[in-house]
């Protein structure tokens, strides 16, 4: 892993700054991308350079696909290269479905689901020509269950949305050497719901549990591995 680049979008902050940082130790760049704090992401960028590691922020609003594809030009551009896309921008909205306005449903939608495909769709052509990449889309634990979600609908129609799209991409790109999964995190510490008590392994997820699923998928070890979805949620509602 030593000579790959990695972008993670939104990893000024939260799971994507830990998976960031995390990726950073194991490879040679990080494109560190942010919406509107630069400060947060500049410290990140600070710490990764402190280790002796490429590293940038580019800032974008991956709701629209033209900030989506330029974000992609322009970390090529910078580190000649993009060998794995993390999809982590993922917002949730808690809120009764009927209530939840158009311009809300648009923005969960796009945010969740539309931006992966931009970000994934601009960086396909490099990894192709290489023949290696690794796209992993930030998922939630129950994404795979088809049942009422009457709180979180646009979310939870976005996520699932997000893992067939997984593995659609997962599906057509394995013969060009590129692997597409999911990691699904659950009930999270600082997350919406701070339950701990409701999670068979008794304790809330750690940003680290998080980061340790997505660097076994990049890893070389994962080769054979495309398509799945990797649920890191201590068996809560399994
Ligand atoms: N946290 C949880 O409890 C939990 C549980 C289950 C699943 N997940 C999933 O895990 C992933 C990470 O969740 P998270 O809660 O840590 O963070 P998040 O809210 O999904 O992302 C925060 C990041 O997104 C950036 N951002 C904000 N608006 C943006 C926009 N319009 N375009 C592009 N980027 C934007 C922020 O940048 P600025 O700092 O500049 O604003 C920040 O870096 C998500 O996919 C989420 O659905 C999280």
């Amino acid at each position: 892993m030593k000579d790959k680049i990695a972008l993670v979008t939104g990893s000024s902050q939260g799971i994507g700054q830990n998976i960031a940082l995390k990726l950073a130790d194991v490879t040679s760049g990080i494109a560190v991308h942010y919406r509107n704090n630069r400060n947060a992401a500049e410290k990140v960028v600070k710490k990764m350079r402190e280790k002796g590691k490429l590293a940038a922020c580019f800032r974008a609003d991956l709701t629209k696909e033209k900030e989506a594809l330029a974000l992609v030009r322009k970390v090529e551009e910078k580190f000649s290269k993009i060998d794995i896309l993390v999809n982590n921008f993922g917002p949730i909205l808690v809120k009764s479905w009927e209530k939840v306005k158009s311009s809300e449903w648009d923005y969960i939608l796009h945010s969740n689901l539309m931006s992966a495909l931009y970000c994934l769709k601009a960086v396909l052509p490099g990894m192709r020509k290489r023949k290696w990449g690794r796209i992993i889309n930030l998922g939630y634990s129950r994404a795979e269950q088809l049942v009422a979600f009457s709180k979180i609908t646009p979310y939870a129609i976005a996520k699932t949305g997000l893992l067939i799209l997984t593995r659609s991409v997962a599906a057509s790109e394995a013969s060009a050497g590129i692997t597409v999964n999911m990691v699904s995190p659950g009930l999270m510490e600082g997350g919406i719901l701070p339950e701990s008590k409701s999670v068979p392994r008794g304790r809330l997820g750690k940003f680290e549990d998080i980061s340790s699923a997505v660097l076994f998928l990049v890893s070389d070890e994962a080769d054979f591995i495309s398509g799945t979805n990797l649920v890191v949620a201590g068996g809560w509602k399994i």
